[in-house]
């Protein structure tokens, strides 16, 4: 598919002529077809690649003006260079306008059309080596991208985008393979005709290199009929590999005439390809890394849990409680991660918190409760080191905050609570009225209902309560699963009165 020769066209209805050009342009680099009949050359034109036409001015069917034309429609960036033996200023003026590169008067000597063609093909590789540097600028700003930290799925179309572009392609599509199973793991495309976007993610396409370590594109090319023009309908598949492995495949259709990329565009495609593979890579390592502070995060909430032998479970039901309220708020796939990180870890500040006062049978001292009231402070200190868990800190630091400024460790009220920490405030009281503690029984369901209805504006953001209300209300929380309680919540009574200025049991 690639081109090795430059393919010249001498049209021309002089036979002699067109020998005598033939004979003096015989060299490796080129391939010269000549035509003396401008039919044929129109013809020629429709299925040839040609990368630059030599034309008479004048001849019997066709003018040299039409062979420009048809040269133009047919060919990407061809160079067409006219000759005459009757030259005008205008005729010169009018072909140059239209787009011919030279202009050459009959007879001329061999030496001037050599530089001629020489000229043309030095301002036609220009021209190409142009849309490489497009190409480049594109990758550059694929690049940027990349280390301006955006999602991954917006950088993977970034770069197909790209390819599309640069290539000309008329649909795009990127499948990431588990590397061990070689199953789909992420796939999608860009496309101007539907139909395409079966084919250009098509699971099968990860065959092509099954086995194999191949890191050249596999192209293939068959003829088709599109839009009532015979056309080459071309698929690159192009495989990204991650550390020498196979980890997916871009793959392209283009509609062309003659079916050819060049070697410039397919360099463009291998670099686009190798910045989808690091961007795949690293976030993969993220996620790893994620996953291992996940463990870590679930290891340290189960060290808080072993030490207090009646919160069992607590941080579990919080985390499921909250993130209901949070999907009812339409927190993100971001947001919601933070939510599990801050819920799982909201109490690790309890660490610091002597075992003689987390597993009191009875009501703290003033003493004892003032340490408790610390542990908002110490989670604070145990993680503000860490970047990756910032996100929990509004959660951890927040949570014991109340809606009428009494809470701690800031008094703040209202809206100057962050709103995870008056989402949180819920799901933690709601899931601590229903649990056992070491100084009584968890209560009835419709009267940790009540609670929450009678601190609704006074130690809760109403706002929440109510959202919580409705989700539990609505037999979203599986109360017989996490409480072992046989109460019917859609058949629970909640009267919204007016606040009081208590402060519910914690
Ligand atoms: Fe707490």
């Amino acid at each position: 598919m690639l081109k090795p020769l430059t393919n010249i066209l001498v049209v021309d209805d002089e036979q002699e002529i067109c020998d005598i050009i033939r004979e003096s342009l015989s060299s490796a680099e080129y391939r010269v077809t000549t035509l003396t009949d401008s039919s044929k050359a129109l013809e020629y034109l429709d299925n040839h690649p040609v990368d630059l036409v030599l034309t008479d001015m004048v001849m019997d069917e066709y003018s040299g003006l039409q062979i420009l034309e048809a040269a133009q429609a047919k060919q990407q960036d061809v160079m067409v260079i006219l000759m005459t033996a009757h030259p005008t200023v205008k005729m010169a003026i009018s072909v140059l306008k239209k787009g011919a590169y030279d202009f050459l008067v009959k007879p001329f000597k061999l030496d001037l059309l050599k530089s001629a063609i020489h000229r043309a093909l030095s301002h036609q590789r220009a021209l190409r080596e142009n849309v490489h540097l497009r190409g480049q600028i594109e990758f550059l700003k694929v690049a940027n991208a990349h280390t301006s930290g955006i999602e991954i799925e917006t950088f993977l179309e970034m770069v197909m985008d790209s390819c599309k572009k640069e290539l000309g392609a008329t649909a795009v599509g990127l499948i990431e393979i588990d590397p061990n199973t070689k199953e789909p793991i992420r796939w999608n495309s860009i496309t101007d005709d539907d139909e395409l976007e079966a084919v250009v993610v098509d699971a099968s396409i990860i065959d092509k290199f099954a086995g194999t370590r191949r890191t050249k594109p596999v192209i293939e090319g068959k003829r088709i009929t599109s839009k009532e023009q015979p056309i080459i309908r071309m698929s690159i598949y192009q495989p990204l590999y991650i550390r020498r492995t196979l980890h997916g495949v871009i793959s392209l259709v283009i509609d062309s005439v003659f079916g050819q990329v060049t070697p410039g565009q397919l360099d463009v495609l291998a670099i686009l390809t190798n910045s989808a593979a690091s961007a795949i890579a690293n976030y993969n390592l993220y996620q790893d890394l994620q996953h291992s502070y996940l463990e870590a995060i679930h290891g340290l909430a189960n060290a808080i849990e072993a030490r207090d032998k009646y919160t069992a479970g607590h941080t579990d039901r919080v985390c499921k409680l909250a993130e209901l309220i949070a999907i009812e708020l339409d927190w993100d796939d971001k947001q919601l991660l933070g939510l599990t990180m801050g819920c799982t870890l909201h109490d690790i500040g309890k660490l610091a918190v002597p075992d003689s006062i987390l597993n009191k049978p009875n009501a703290l001292t003033k003493d004892e409760a003032k340490q408790m009231r610390k542990h908002p402070e110490m989670g604070l200190k145990i993680i503000k080191g860490i970047d990756l868990f910032k996100p929990a800190i509004p959660f951890i630091y927040s949570h014991h905050e109340r809606w009428d400024g009494k809470g701690y460790p800031r008094g703040l009220k209202g809206e100057e609570i962050p709103l995870e920490g008056r989402l949180l405030a819920v799901a933690d009281t709601f899931d601590a009225i229903l649990s056992h503690r070491p100084y009584r029984k968890g209560a009835s369901l419709q009267s940790a209902v009540d609670e929450l209805v009678k601190y609704r504006g006074v130690q809760f953001d109403p706002m929440i309560v109510d959202i919580f209300l409705r989700v539990l209300k609505e037999g979203k929380v599986d109360i017989k699963g996490m409480y072992d309680l046989d109460e019917d919540p859609t058949a629970l009574e909640i009267k919204i009165s007016t606040p009081v200025t208590e402060t519910a049991p914690v």
